[in-house]
């Protein structure tokens, strides 16, 4: 079976140019964005044309090369400090997904060292952040996929797939590997509101690998579960913090309560960049609020009768407690907790 998705050009730098995949629009179009500042990557960013944790990271690392280029141009002798401004801005961008701040320290951390013109040095910096992502994702993929039963009935949430990632996706990538092992009877996909990323990037991504799936409202879940009709839930994860809690896209809390309800297994699948040591406990994470507008309209059409607010918060937390096993390329821990992370980080 022929699974194309590491290499999708979603993230795409040539010629002192990043070229992004407009994932607004899909899947009715397939609109390439062409940026030249990292003004214009961390807007990008802001505006969901490029979104999931790893996805935003590897594009932040891109963003930095621009910002070389241009602080370099401004000040040869000085780029280190010119930079400065344009990582912040990239640093801002979103504030859950740790991987962004995690790219852009790793990018950072071979400042000192160059000399010279550093838009080569960053840029290989950057295609090796972007070539290893994928390469974790395919090492998760196998990792989780060798933890399903066969006949597996498996529900994803949100959009962790190749446009995610670097490539081949993180939730997806199990989901990948255990179809290619023969392992899965049925894939389930929450629409994911109010961007609807299961409903147009998920379904999208594994149709493209002719991989069938079946969509269902969020609110749907419940049913799904009381009736028998899945046996694993595997999501992604946009921060980890030490002791296993996991901030993943709104509505993965709900899921985790239930399937537990249920008796449902809880995947989480995350690279390490993924893992934030430096927060203790879930409720330290910054959760992203997004504009009203999200809730009250779909496809720019007003649907909340006028006059109501909304409450938009992007993610929320899954406390350790309910995951039944994290899966990171370098290893699974079962019953997250602080021992084992602390285990798996050292
Ligand atoms: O708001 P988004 O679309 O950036 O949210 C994405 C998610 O929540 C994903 O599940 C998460 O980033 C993992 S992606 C491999």
């Amino acid at each position: 079976m022929n699974i194309k998705y590491d290499n999708l050009h979603h993230i795409n730098y040539q010629n002192d140019k990043l070229y992004l995949l407009d994932q607004r629009k899909l899947p009715q179009e397939r609109t390439i964005i062409e940026l030249e500042t990292a003004f214009e990557v961390a807007q990008a960013i802001k505006d969901m044309v490029v979104r999931g944790a790893p996805a935003i990271g590897i594009t932040a690392a891109y963003g930095v090369v621009l910002a070389a280029k241009a602080a370099y141009a401004i000040d040869p002798n000085n780029w280190q400090s010119v930079i400065d401004n344009d990582m912040q801005l990239l640093a801002k961008a979103r504030p859950t997904a740790v991987n962004l701040v995690w790219a852009l320290e790793r990018m950072r951390g071979g400042f000192a060292e160059i000399v010279g013109n550093p838009v080569p040095i960053l840029l290989k910096e950057a295609q090796q952040i972007h070539d290893e992502d994928i390469a974790a994702n395919h090492k998760m993929g196998d990792l989780g996929a060798a933890l399903l039963p066969s006949d597996c009935r498996v529900l994803t949430h949100c959009n962790a797939g190749a446009l995610a990632t670097g490539g081949y996706g993180t939730a997806l990538g199990v989901i990948r590997s255990a179809y290619t092992a023969g392992k899965l009877s049925k894939i389930y996909a929450d629409e994911t509101r109010p961007w609807l990323q299961g409903a147009r990037l998920t379904a999208w991504e594994l149709l493209q690998d002719k991989i069938a799936v079946t969509l269902l409202a969020d609110s749907a879940a419940a049913a799904l579960m009381q009736q028998n009709r899945i046996d694993w839930v595997i999501v992604g994860a946009d921060r980890i913090t030490a002791n296993g809690d996991v901030a993943n896209k709104i509505g993965t809390y709900s899921l985790a309560v239930l399937a537990r309800q249920h008796g449902v297994k809880f995947m989480v699948v995350a690279p390490t960049s993924t893992i934030d040591m430096n927060l203790d406990v879930g409720n330290q994470i910054v959760i992203e609020e997004r504009a009203m507008a999200e809730i009250l309209t779909i496809a720019g059409q007003r649907i909340g009768a006028s006059g109501a607010t909304a409450w938009n918060p992007s993610f929320d937390v899954t406390p350790a407690a309910l995951v039944d096993v994290i899966v990171t390329e370098t290893g699974v821990v079962e019953q997250p907790n602080r021992d084992g992370l602390l285990a798996l980080m050292s």
